[in-house]
């Protein structure tokens, strides 16, 4: 409550008209551990930096003269219905920014279907999050995994998981060990921290030390291609993504070890500086193994900020993309704060669209932009 008092009041919500504005008004305005340990990212941050401005590179070449009256951003993912091509990236312990945290999500992602991905260090326990939405029949939930070196409990998570209606599990692989995240470095935890999901612990008598670190102290370094088949078995039938793929080679196994999905992901900069952009593998896919497209849904992630960013991924072949921070920082506001940036990247989205000529999502086609650029 301390807190809260001390903080400046936040403008009101519809006031804010792009991810930017939710960003800046979070830096001023929340605790300055929740800030270092959101916004933080790796060393230099320059891979953080390289996800944004990759997007940047990228141009339209937009088809004119077409009748864009009506325009439609629905789309399958995992052949799960969603209102967007974009989905909540999972991100650890939501509720160091708002109490209600993955709860509040669950709200404000209800509206159109936004697909949200729980993450294994979720502040709350997983059947609170779905119940807190429209419901496992109505809103799609997926899981992230971190593998614990305690197999068992993972067993045990995805059962769990399963059984309260999640539908995929996004298995991370980009995240044997944390970044050393400088910022999130230096500052003591204010507050203690504990996940509700995997039990792990920010302790508050310590220093200063990484949340990143010290949250991800269970998780197995030993994890490799070899255990997809366990992993498999013990995901009860639920398809598997693999998060964190940062080169067409990893891309062309994830196909031979038969998953369903990848995420191309260097996780929003935070664990390996100078790690590509999303976008960077994404194109080297489609020079090196073009067949990983027709194979297995193919989604990328970090420094999504715009419609136009969501719409070049798209035409590039993504099937949908992830977000992440932006919606740790609408969270600020709470459900409603989720709901109104979900709008604000749908009309973007819509608005391109329209720009480029494109009625529906299945209109995209890599003819519709120029990545001379950052083609290597
Ligand atoms: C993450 N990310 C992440 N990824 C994951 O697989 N499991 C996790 O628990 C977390 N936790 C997490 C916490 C915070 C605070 C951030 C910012 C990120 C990575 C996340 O899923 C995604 O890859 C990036 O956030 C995407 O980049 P942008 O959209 O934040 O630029």
């Amino acid at each position: 409550l301390e807190l809260e008092v001390k903080r400046p009041p936040k403008p009101p919500l519809h006031t804010i008209i792009n991810t930017f504005d939710f960003e800046t008004i979070a830096e001023r305005t929340v605790a300055p551990k929740t800030w270092a340990f959101y916004s933080s990212a790796a060393t230099d941050l320059l891979s953080m930096k390289l996800n944004k401005e990759a997007f940047d590179q990228v141009l339209f070449r937009p088809r004119v003269m077409r009748n864009v009256k009506s325009v439609y951003t629905r789309t399958k993912i995992l052949g799960f219905d969603t209102g967007v091509p974009f989905f909540i990236a999972p991100t650890a312990m939501q509720g160091m920014i708002n109490l209600d945290g993955e709860k509040a999500v669950a709200e404000g992602a209800g509206e159109e279907n936004v697909i949200h991905i729980i993450s294994t260090n979720s502040s709350h326990p997983i059947a609170d999050v779905v119940s807190s939405g429209k419901g496992p029949e109505q809103q799609t939930h997926f899981l992230q995994l971190y593998v614990n070196t305690d197999r068992p409990k993972t067993s045990q998570l995805l059962a769990d998981a399963k059984a309260c209606g999640l539908r995929a599990v996004f298995v991370t692989v980009d995240a044997h060990i944390s970044g050393k995240r400088e910022a999130d470095e230096r500052l003591k935890v204010d507050i203690p921290v504990k996940s509700a999901v995997s039990g792990a612990i920010s302790h508050n008598d310590r220093k200063g030390g990484g949340m990143g670190r010290l949250m991800g102290l269970y998780i197995d370094r030993t994890l490799n291609w070899e255990d997809i088949p366990w992993i498999k078995s013990v995901a009860g039938g639920l398809p598997i993504v693999l998060k964190g793929i940062q080169t067409a080679a990893d891309a062309k196994l994830a196909v031979e070890y038969g998953v369903q999905g990848i995420v191309l992901s260097n996780h929003g900069g935070r664990n390996l500086d100078t790690s590509p952009p999303a976008l960077f593998t994404l194109l080297e896919i489609h020079k090196i193994y073009p067949e990983v497209f027709n194979a297995l849904e193919v989604y990328i992630d970090g420094g999504i900020r715009r419609g136009t960013d969501i719409f070049k991924a798209l035409c590039l072949g993504a099937t949908a993309v992830g977000i992440g921070r932006p919606y740790l920082y609408a969270l600020n506001y709470g459900a409603e704060g989720v709901a109104h940036l979900t709008q604000i990247l749908k009309d973007e989205l819509e608005t391109t669209m329209r720009m480029c000529g494109v009625t529906d999502l299945s209109g995209v086609h890599p003819g519709l932009v120029n990545t001379r650029k950052i083609d290597a």
